[in-house]
């Protein structure tokens, strides 16, 4: 079996990089890990060239344009990157009967929800980064709509973090150097593991043989148990800092709450992320996956992860 990663350098990339070096039993199967400079996915003919040399069974597409301020000033770039560039690896995929793996975002909804969005709820994006991604996740759904060959899920996620630049990792930074922090907290959301959601994105891909399982096309919210909002992210990740001898200036009583309004940015983001993941739940318990870690036990809590996270980077003397 032939896999393509596309993103290695990103959070979700390298997070998949680690799984499948994990993964023993996964013989006959081979993966390529694709980047900016073996291809630039804003270059429609160049994915298209570089699909077209491929024989990829799997595409699992861990890049996107993440950046959701510079994507107010930046829209071509980021629809060619969130919108054509996954259109065109959908297209692949139909075309081979192959099996493709994308990602989506919190920020296609508006956030005006009260409880958890539903996969199928209206769509309502504030952000041209929010946009791109809708638009994505369109252009995946279109192409397979009159084909009867190859199958896709786009995971909906949240809050990432992983190996590289994220929230986490700022508000430690910035404990580090502040003796007060005001962070938003009537923003409400699920923090996720990138290393996490390789995994469930490999459940649902994969059976314990290793060979692709066949599985219901479409669209699934894919964040842990729980909800916080930043404010109560940066308190638990500040917390177990502390408890890991990390030297934090901002201690989490000096870590205040502010209301979103008083820390503008150049892109609106939804007040309310909360995603329910019973649709993907459900499918996960039913299918032959590789392994039983998700089955039957529910999602972990968000909380749980993000104290391994921190209390891994603290380890590892990063942060
Ligand atoms: N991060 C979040 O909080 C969050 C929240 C919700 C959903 N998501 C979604 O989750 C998925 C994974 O996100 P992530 O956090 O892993 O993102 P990330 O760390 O920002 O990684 C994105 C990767 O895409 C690559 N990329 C961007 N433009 C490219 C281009 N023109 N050609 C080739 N590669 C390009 C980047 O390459 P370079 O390294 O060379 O820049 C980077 O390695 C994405 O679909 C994202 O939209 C993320």
């Amino acid at each position: 079996m032939q896999i393509l990663v596309f993103g290695k350098d990103g959070q979700l990339g390298k997070a998949f990089k680690g799984l499948f070096d994990s993964l023993t039993f996964l013989q006959k199967v081979e993966v390529q890990y694709v980047g900016r400079g073996q291809c630039d996915l804003a270059n429609s003919a160049a994915l298209t060239e570089f699909l077209d040399q491929s024989n990829a069974d799997l595409i699992i597409n861990a890049s996107a344009y993440t950046a959701v301020d510079k994507a107010e000033t930046e829209a071509d770039l980021a629809f060619a990157v969130n919108a054509r560039a996954p259109e065109i690896m959908a297209q692949y995929t139909a075309k081979h009967g192959a099996t493709f793996l994308h990602y989506s975002t919190d920020y296609v909804f508006d956030g005006e929800k009260y409880g958890f969005y539903l996969e199928d709820d209206v769509r309502n994006p504030l952000s041209v980064y929010g946009k791109s991604k809708a638009a994505g996740e369109d252009a995946v759904a279109r192409v397979f709509v009159n084909s009867i060959a190859g199958q896709y899920a786009i995971f909906r996620t949240s809050w990432v973090y992983g190996d590289g630049g994220n929230f986490i990792r700022t508000i430690l930074r910035l404990a580090k150097e502040r003796e007060e922090l005001k962070i938003i907290a009537d923003q409400y959301g699920v923090p996720t593991s990138a290393d996490w959601l390789a995994k469930v994105s490999l459940h649902l891909a994969l059976n314990p043989q290793g060979e692709l399982n066949a599985f219901p096309s479409g669209t699934y919210h894919a964040v842990p148990d729980g909800e916080t909002t930043w404010h109560g992210l940066a308190i638990c990740a500040a917390r177990v800092a502390l408890e890991m001898g990390m030297g934090l200036k901002a201690h989490p009583d000096a870590i205040k709450a502010i209301q979103a309004v008083e820390y503008p940015v150049s892109a609106p983001r939804p007040m309310n992320s909360r995603m329910s993941t019973d649709k993907l739940q459900s499918v996960l318990a039913a299918s032959n996956s590789y392994n039983d870690l998700v089955k039957g036990q529910g999602f972990p809590h968000w909380e749980i992860m993000v104290r391994e996270y921190v209390q891994k980077l603290a380890a590892a003397g990063l942060a």
